[in-house]
């Protein structure tokens, strides 16, 4: 098993192959989608607008930490106008044929996903501006002098982008989101149980209230996770024939090294890095992650953003330091200066 992987949304992503749990568990109605209440709102002028004018919806980018809703969404806006959901990704985009392709494919008013955008290649990008804006694809055909550019006229059509990186967008991509950039926030503890609560009755596991909470508290304000950890509650208490109380919940994420924030072994590892090594920082993100032997992604997607929410650390200009917060939870001498 690769570090990666030791990540409970990313064991959960991998070894739950095409995503099995959060396709079972993925809210079909936007009375199951739980909270991120102002893009509610915002999608719902915007999807009821163009569906009176009888156009396809603008083009939407979602961004955030994994886990926290981005697909779903894209699946509940198709559901909203009944349009058809393309998928794709980034990574799987490879050429510039490979977006032509999908482009040249596209019904009317279909909706065209692309997960992890920020993994586009600049080439590609460049065919995807004009069939963004004007509603064309480019082809160029031959080279040098006597290269030709064919237009071809793109049926109307919505992209929906999704990226846990929004920074490595391009500005001239991002600012062509006419229908809007939306962040995704972490998700109150209060949220997190309505979901822990609707997953149970799916799955058929009996949770108490305690029980319940325990999850909420611990689940990194992520759905996924909180889903994920649930899952392995579950699993713990069938074999110790006990009900899935607080004392049962307390006992599996003990064993599975999720402490009573939520953090992981990871996150823990980090605080420390910055405490010990760095003194507590300033330190950049990629000099924690190698520090760590982790890959910068995985500590500037995952780890860094939940950290930044507990108030755990801080950004500032020369990199992130390590609060007071931090050196209480791991139990250290809190320096003079952050007293
Ligand atoms: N608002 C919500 N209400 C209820 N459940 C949710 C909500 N958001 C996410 N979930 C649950 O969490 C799972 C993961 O959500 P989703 O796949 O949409 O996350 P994502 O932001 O696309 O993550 P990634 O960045 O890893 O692709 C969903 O399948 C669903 O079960
Ligand atoms: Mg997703």
């Amino acid at each position: 098993m690769s570090r990666r992987d030791e990540n409970p949304e990313e064991v959960e992503k991998v070894a739950a192959g095409e995503g099995f749990l959060d396709q079972t568990l993925r809210p079909a109605s936007w009375d199951e989608y739980v909270g991120q209440e102002a893009i509610k709102n915002n999608l719902h002028i915007l999807l009821s607008a163009a569906k009176e004018r009888g156009n396809p919806p603008e083009h939407i980018l979602f961004y955030g930490p994994p886990g926290l809703g981005k697909t779903t969404l894209a699946h509940l806006i198709a559901r909203e106008v009944g349009a058809n959901l393309r998928t794709t990704s980034g990574p799987a985009i490879e050429r510039v044929g490979d977006l032509a392709a999908l482009l040249s494919n596209l019904g009317p008013n279909d909706i065209l996903f692309i997960d992890e955008i920020h993994r586009l290649g600049r080439a590609i990008e460049e065919v995807l501006y004009p069939a963004m804006e004007s509603g064309v694809l480019n082809i160029i055909l031959g080279k040098g002098p006597s290269a030709r550019t064919l237009e071809l006229p793109l049926p109307p059509f919505t992209l929906i982008a999704a990226t846990t990186r929004v920074a490595d967008l391009s500005a001239p991509l991002r600012s062509r989101f006419s229908g809007g950039v939306y962040r995704l926030e972490f998700y109150s503890e209060d949220d997190i149980a309505k979901i822990v609560e609707r997953s149970a009755k799916i799955l058929d596991v009996k949770v108490d209230k305690s029980g319940v909470r325990e999850i909420a508290k611990r689940s990194r304000a992520t759905p996924r996770t909180a889903n994920y950890l649930l899952k392995r509650a579950r699993d713990y208490a069938q074999l110790k024939r006990t009900g899935l109380t607080s004392e049962a919940v307390d006992a599996a994420l003990g064993m599975l090294e999720v402490d009573e924030l939520g953090l992981t072994p990871i996150d823990r590892k980090m605080l420390e890095v910055l405490i010990e090594r760095f003194k507590g920082g300033p330190a950049g993100v990629n000099a924690i992650a190698a520090a760590l032997g982790e890959e910068q992604a995985t500590v500037a997607e995952v780890h860094e953003p939940f950290l930044l929410q507990l108030g755990l650390i801080e950004r500032t200009p020369k990199g992130r330091v390590a609060t007071r917060l931090a050196y209480e939870h791991l139990g250290k001498e809190t320096p003079l200066r952050l007293l």
